[in-house]
């Protein structure tokens, strides 16, 4: 497939055939994600590839625990339930990658001094910088969905989850540091996606 296509055709897809993927899949798609661009080149992610069922389900388990407990104001089941629906449907992917963010260390020691004596403490100089960290990330999962999609897999990407962050790192036993920034299941799509409505070009662009 050209990359081309790749870019064009792929889609989020929420529904999975049950199909297991194997190994050597599962490290192309994370070999794509390492290959990214990161700043100060930190390669600052770590992945985890859940393919066992049981994890699967603790790990649903746990967004849900995550979702009830942040939503505890909501005295609405249906809202609640509705909501916990839609950030746990990759229980039903037969492999689901979470993506961790891990500390990037700035190359220039000169540069950090600066903003330290500015008052500016790790977190306030990267977002300075524009989050080149969280901007890695981003890159390696756009490259992880672009080589499932060449591979003929589906996937989606998804922050939802996110609330549960505390929940899923525990459940992983992570380190200190690695920060859960996404959740991707993965699977041979189970269906075709509507087409989707896109931004004309002159919306969003232009030549000077
Ligand atoms: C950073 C990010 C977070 C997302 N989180 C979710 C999510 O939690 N749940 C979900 O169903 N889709 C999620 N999506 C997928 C978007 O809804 C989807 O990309 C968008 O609607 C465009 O559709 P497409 O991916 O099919 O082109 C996320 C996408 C991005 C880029």
């Amino acid at each position: 497939m050209e990359l081309f296509d790749a870019i064009k055709n792929r889609r989020s897809r929420r529904k999975y055939l049950p199909d297991p993927i194997p190994d050597e899949d599962i490290e192309k798609l994370i070999l794509s994600a390492t290959s990214a661009p990161s700043g100060c080149n930190s390669q600052c992610w770590r992945f985890i590839a859940v393919k066992s069922p049981e994890k699967i389900e603790a790990l649903s388990q746990a967004v849900e625990a995550g979702a009830r407990k942040f939503y505890g104001r909501i005295n609405d089941e249906q809202f609640l339930s509705n909501r916990i629906r839609h950030m746990t449907f990759f229980k039903k992917a037969p492999l689901v990658i979470l993506v961790f963010m891990t500390e990037m260390p700035y190359y220039d020691s000169r540069v950090t001094e600066y903003y330290a004596s500015l008052g500016y403490d790790k977190n306030e100089m990267l977002s300075r910088l524009g989050n080149p960290d969280i901007l890695s990330i981003g890159a390696a999962v756009e490259n992880l969905l672009l080589t499932a999609e060449e591979m003929g897999l589906g996937a989606c990407w998804m922050n939802d989850p996110i609330i549960a962050r505390d929940e899923v790192e525990k459940l992983f036993n992570v380190p200190n540091g690695h920060r859960l920034m996404s959740v991707i299941p993965v699977g041979k799509p189970a269906y075709s996606p509507r087409e989707k409505a896109m931004k004309e070009l002159s919306e969003v662009f232009e030549i000077i």
